[in-house]
């Protein structure tokens, strides 16, 4: 008989069942060390393509291959045990053509085992999503600032800030969901159009620097704790580990250049020679 409580891992219909209940929460991780923390609070853990920013120190999310993320996803899926795991869709390995898509889909699937992958874009993508989710797919949406595209759209800038704008970002958001996505990341994005996209679509929002507005909230983990170099505007800092974590290699220098480096002593019981 085994000893371990069985815990159920949430499921993409889980959480598209959460649809105007209680907020999703939902935090980025690429280890299996912070992917267990995450884990006990977490609705679910997105293994974001920011980890080529986050953890490799890349300018943008472009250069981020699928071998990366299936890595990642590996060792997310190892840390957590109860938080939906979702899989970003490098660029590239999925906007060429929906079997594309479905290749790339399958393979962070079957060598994750994570439960769902999410993909950038909205009408452009609504074909290509519909096909998966036909397919036994379940995808994620992510529309409004989408980092992929920075070579189009220039900069990392808040989208549809004038009502005007906002006609494009709203049809993506219903194509997205009508292709069958089971809830919609929202980028950078005003309060006023994240509350209209969120009553007007029947799939959970997740906004990321687009209010409270949504039916959950996602960050980078490592930009609330406050370890990343580069943080967006909208970003609440939760802690301030950068600090700490310099302070504590500080003094791990300094002892072992002092000669001050507590030996293993204590350990083997042995007495320290004077
Ligand atoms: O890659 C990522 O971390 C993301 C979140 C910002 C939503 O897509």
């Amino acid at each position: 008989m085994s000893i371990q409580s069985e815990v159920r891992r949430l499921t993409a219909p889980d959480i598209r069942a959460r649809k105007g209940g209680e907020p999703i929460v939902s935090l980025t991780s690429y280890h299996a060390h912070t992917a267990a923390l995450a884990d006990k609070y977490c609705d679910f853990i997105l293994v974001g393509d920011s980890l080529g920013m986050v953890m490799h120190g890349l300018e943008s999310t472009v250069p981020v291959t699928l071998d990366m993320m299936i890595l990642q996803g590996h060792a997310v899926m190892r840390g957590s045990r109860r938080a939906l795991v979702v899989v970003d869709m490098p660029f590239g390995s999925y906007e060429a053509s929906r079997e594309q898509a479905f290749a790339s889909a399958a393979r962070v699937l079957k060598e994750t085992g994570c439960g769902a992958i999410k993909m950038e874009g909205g009408r452009r993508m609504a074909d290509t999503i519909r096909f998966l989710v036909e397919r036994g797919v379940p995808v994620m949406g992510h529309i409004g600032l989408t980092p992929q595209s920075i070579n189009t759209i220039g900069s990392f800038r808040a989208q549809g800030r004038e009502e005007a704008d906002w006609g494009p970002i709203e049809e993506d958001a219903r194509a997205v969901a009508d292709a069958g996505a089971f809830s919609i990341v929202i980028e950078a994005v005003a309060e006023p159009l994240a509350r209209k996209i969120t009553a007007n679509v029947p799939v959970p929002t997740i906004g990321i620097g687009a209010s409270a507005a949504c039916d959950g909230q996602i960050l980078v983990l490592e930009d609330m704790l406050g370890l990343s170099p580069r943080v967006p505007k909208f970003v609440k800092r939760y802690g301030e580990l950068g600090p700490g974590i310099e302070a504590a290699i500080r003094v791990y220098a300094e002892e072992v250049r002092s000669r001050a480096f507590p030996g293993p002593e204590h350990v083997y019981g042995m007495k320290k020679k004077d």
